[in-house]
């Protein structure tokens, strides 16, 4: 099987011993504590996880800037983007060598996991531009992912922590969410050996499930690993739980039995194109994939991203530092002449009328106004439920 990042096995950071974390939850009692950022969560969620593997903890300034500029950690351990645990003002943890971390997204911010207090460092206003533009190819504070990085503060604490819990997403989400230790075991016990994972932040139209299919056929898999992302978007998009559902009747109806695993991770969306591409990547490889599909525009935002930038960035990657393969999917699209999903330059003759295609705003549109959308662009029993949803919200306004 496909090894993890950086090291030989996985190492998670939850605490697994019942015994171990009952003391550790005990000891968090009498620590100093901090409500932590919503990435700083999903961070702790990831690395509790092993997806995050062989990180142990918080970067410090060092390893931050050194991943920032050159995707590199001052070990020489490839990572692509800063794991930072960011506060606005540390002074309640100041003078401490071992701290609790408060959970912001749970009512009552239980302890979410104990860190031991390596470093407290101040970013100046130039470190922070230089992340940023590193890490998101732009300092346009209307970027989602911008703004979110720089509105949490600017002080990091670096250390490594211990887990406790996996914040929501067990109770939200408790038949998708999976660790990567929970997914590399499954796949195990399949048998399955050629696996190809695909990220995604939204229910799943024709063009994704033709995309899932195209490469699992290209690479011979196995099997698919649908890996859905559970944390915080953007507003506008569409909640977890109603992608969940319509991936999952998808997957029912279309896809052949006992082929697809349907899971998810938490962690909220970066929207940082090419550097959240590899990102994606690593935390694949370290649940077991072989193969993760990168399409067109793979988590970007807007107009930031070239459509193909996030596969371009795998060119200057070699195999000493990252062992998954990318499989790179073209512009997908149903094509009326073939009366199929097909990668749209895999194709003669077409012209654009041959191709059904639909913007996003203009799928939301339609389904706020309650028309149905086309069975070439969305399956019917999708369509069907982001209805539900969209008229659910209108009724509400
Ligand atoms: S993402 O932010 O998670 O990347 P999304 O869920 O829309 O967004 O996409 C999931 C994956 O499908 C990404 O790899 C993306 O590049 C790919 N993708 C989505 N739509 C298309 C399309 N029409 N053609 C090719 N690839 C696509």
């Amino acid at each position: 099987m496909i090894k993890p990042h950086g090291s030989k096995a996985l190492n998670p950071l939850y605490v697994e011993d019942d015994t171990k974390r009952e003391d550790l939850m005990k000891e968090a009692e009498s620590l100093p504590s901090i409500i932590i950022c919503s990435a700083a969560a999903g961070n702790a969620v990831m690395l509790g996880s092993g997806y995050f593997n062989p990180l142990t903890g918080y970067m410090n300034k060092a390893n931050a800037l050194a991943v920032a500029k050159d995707m590199r950690m001052t070990s020489g351990l490839f990572w692509p983007t800063p794991i930072l645990n960011m506060v606005e003002n540390p002074s309640a943890v100041k003078d401490a060598k071992r701290i609790a971390l408060l959970d912001p997204n749970v009512a009552g911010n239980p302890v979410l996991a104990i860190q031991d207090v390596e470093a407290i460092e101040t970013y100046t206003d130039d470190e922070m531009k230089m992340m940023t533009e590193k890490i998101f190819a732009t300092n346009d504070p209307e970027h989602p992912g911008v703004k979110a990085f720089n509105t949490v503060g600017k002080t990091g604490i670096a250390g490594p922590i211990q887990v406790l819990n996996y914040s929501y997403f067990v109770t939200d989400f408790p038949e998708t969410f999976r660790t990567a230790v929970q997914i590399r075991d499954e796949i195990k016990s399949l048998g399955w050996e050629t696996v190809v994972a695909f990220q995604t932040r939204n229910p799943m139209h024709r063009a994704h499930e033709g995309l899932v299919k195209i490469a699992m056929e290209a690479v011979h898999a196995d099997g698919a690993v649908i890996h859905m992302l559970l944390g915080k978007l953007k507003p506008g998009d569409i909640p977890a739980d109603v992608r969940d559902a319509a991936i999952r009747k998808m997957v029912a109806i279309y896809f052949e039995p006992n082929t697809v695993l349907i899971t998810g991770y938490g962690f909220d969306m970066l929207y940082a194109g090419p550097r959240e591409a590899v990102l994606h990547a690593i935390f694949r490889q370290n649940m077991g994939c072989t193969h993760l599909i990168v399409g067109r525009d793979h988590a970007g935002v807007g107009d930031y991203y070239g459509a193909f930038d996030a596969q371009a960035i795998f060119d200057g990657i070699t195999k000493d530092d990252l062992q998954i393969e990318i499989f790179r999917g073209d512009n997908t699209a149903y094509s009326k002449k073939l009366g199929k999903v097909v990668m749209m330059g895999s194709v003669k003759d077409h012209t654009k009328d041959d191709w059904v295609f639909l913007s996003g705003t203009k799928v939301r549109e339609m389904l706020a106004a309650g028309q149905d959308l086309p069975p070439e662009f969305a399956r019917p029993e999708v369509a069907k439920i982001l209805m539900g949803y969209y008229q659910s919200e209108a009724a509400k306004k």
